[in-house]
């Protein structure tokens, strides 16, 4: 993979800025400093290999050479996108699904951020900010997708076992075809967001629906309960065996099923 490549293949989005690193510390500290410097909206950082590579909750993300896709796109929100920061992991997680819908691939999205394919993790999604003042300023909209077999850590390295699209689908799949597939799902869902349909097509793909999961978190007390769909805000809804209905808070949540 290499810059002159991946230009080609995005030629026809339209991207505020682009940067390509063959070997980068984060994609998204680069973001972040990119941003900072005044980078426009729509700007797109892409690794080929991350070093310091990062997941929520101060997780390390693993991206060797040639396996996986490693990008993140600069977002300057509007007034009304500033209220609904906390959707944009969902904008994120909802476009890598769509993306490989079109490579035949049914996956999941276990609430908030996690892509699933067959119930194993393909696919992270990590959104950060840079404040001005009181108010955001930009968003930093970091996915890690495991393309490769490669791409996926060793068991001893996961606490939820990881897949990759070269496994789901038994035949390799080239990172250069499948960015622009990406990028463009990621422009689609976000001139709808917030809006029915994406909070539809979000409780759709959620995984686990129906089923009694155990979360937890930063300002979560642990709580199990069955997964019964989406507030009206996004946040998940459980309802305990005592029949209460509980919404569980964004953050640093985790969520397992239950019986895991
Ligand atoms: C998670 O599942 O915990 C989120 C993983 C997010 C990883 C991506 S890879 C591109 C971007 N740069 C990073 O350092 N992290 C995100």
């Amino acid at each position: 993979m290499n810059e002159k490549e991946i230009k080609t293949a995005l030629r026809e989005i339209p991207l505020g800025g682009f940067r390509f690193y063959q070997q980068i510390g984060s994609t998204n500290d680069t973001a972040l400093a990119w941003a900072t410097e005044g980078a426009p909206d729509h700007s797109l950082v892409v690794a080929d290999e991350q070093l310091t590579g990062r997941g929520r909750a101060g997780n390390t993300w693993y991206t060797p050479p040639g396996a996986a896709l490693a990008l993140s796109l600069i977002l300057r929100p509007s007034t009304e996108e500033r209220n609904q920061v906390s959707l944009f992991t969902a904008l994120g997680a909802l476009a890598v699904c769509k993306a490989l819908k079109e490579y035949g691939l049914p996956a999941e999205i276990k609430w908030p951020n996690d892509v699933l394919i067959q119930g194993k993790k393909v696919a992270g999604v990590l959104v950060e900010t840079v404040w001005m003042g009181i108010e955001i300023e930009s968003l930093i909209l970091g996915i890690g997708l495991n393309v490769l077999k490669t791409a996926v850590p060793t068991a001893d390295k996961l606490s939820f076992e990881a897949t990759s699209l070269e496994h789901a689908l038994n035949h390799p799949v080239d990172r250069i075809d499948l960015i622009p597939v990406l990028i463009r799902h990621l422009i689609e869902y976000r001139s709808i967001l917030g809006s029915e349909t994406f909070l539809l097509e979000w409780q759709q793909a959620l995984a686990f629906s129906g089923h009694t999961v155990l979360v937890w978190g930063e300002k979560q007390t642990p709580t199990t309960g069955k997964i019964v769909g989406l507030g009206s805000d996004g946040r998940l809804v459980l309802e305990t065996k005592q029949g209460e209905l509980v919404e569980v808070h964004f953050g640093e949540v985790h969520l397992r099923p239950a019986n895991h």
